[in-house]
């Protein structure tokens, strides 16, 4: 499903800042219905390797694809229905803090021209899966971490995506909405959703003892199969 092809990132110098080699020759397979972590220090280049998935940033070498489909030779068409395949979650949430939990997971469908009915049918389902039914008509700043984190993942979910990249979602959350999140990450999984989760988190890594890619220095350090946190 996805194919990193000996790509290396090089960020050029800017202001009074050296040229940054981020990643270098990384290649990887993820098969569809995958559930990986990728470890590494703060600034190993885990939200680059997303981004360069997302289109957003372009690989200085080498090839990302995604079902076949080199992300950074595609379409605009393609390129969009690429990212539409795709759910995001982040550390902090990135939540509209005007909007309830419920606007905020249909604001998604709204932005890309879902029907009012879609939307009435969608977002409850979303709210159900995530058990957050009772939160429904409440605004960000009413709920918890671990309530806001699950609201981004119902926003992830509405599109049905083939993959989710989670960018270190249990960052600001205490253990036990860490653990919550990490299970219903499990259970998306196990519905079919290939998942990447980008952590720093030792004890979550080891306990989903699924398949670990360590980035270090810009190359992938270690890839393993029921994989354990090494730095
Ligand atoms: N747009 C950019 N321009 C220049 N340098 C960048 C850019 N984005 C990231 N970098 C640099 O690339 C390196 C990798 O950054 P990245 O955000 O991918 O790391 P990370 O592994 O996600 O770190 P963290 O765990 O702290 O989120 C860092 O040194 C960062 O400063
Ligand atoms: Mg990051």
């Amino acid at each position: 499903m996805i194919f990193f092809n000996k790509v290396t990132k090089i960020y050029p110098p800017y202001l009074n800042k050296e040229e940054r080699v981020v990643l270098e020759d990384v290649s990887f397979r993820l098969n569809k219905g995958d559930f990986i972590c990728l470890v590494g220090r703060s600034g190993a280049g885990k939200t680059t390797l997303f981004n360069l998935l997302l289109g957003e940033e372009k690989p200085t070498s080498g090839e990302v694809f995604f079902d076949g489909i080199n992300v950074h030779k595609a379409s605009v068409n393609n390129s969009h229905r690429i990212k539409r395949r795709i759910g995001t979650i982040f550390q902090d949430y990135k939540l509209l803090s005007s909007k309830t939990v419920y606007g905020n997971i249909a604001y998604a469908m709204e932005v890309t021209g879902s029907s009012d009915e879609e939307i009435a049918r969608v977002v409850p389902k979303a709210l159900s899966t995530v058990g957050l039914e009772k939160q429904a008509f409440q605004f960000p700043h009413q709920i918890s971490g671990g309530e806001k984190q699950r609201t981004a993942i119902a926003r992830a979910l509405i599109h049905d995506p083939e993959l989710i990249l989670a960018d270190e979602p249990t960052g600001d959350l205490d253990p036990y909405n860490a653990r919550d999140v990490l299970n219903l990450l499990l259970e998306i999984n196990k519905a079919g959703t290939t998942i990447i989760l980008a952590t720093h988190n030792k004890d979550i890594v080891n306990s989903v003892g699924r398949r670990v890619i360590t980035i270090r220095d810009g190359k992938i350090a270690s890839d393993s199969n029921q994989g354990k946190f090494i730095l």
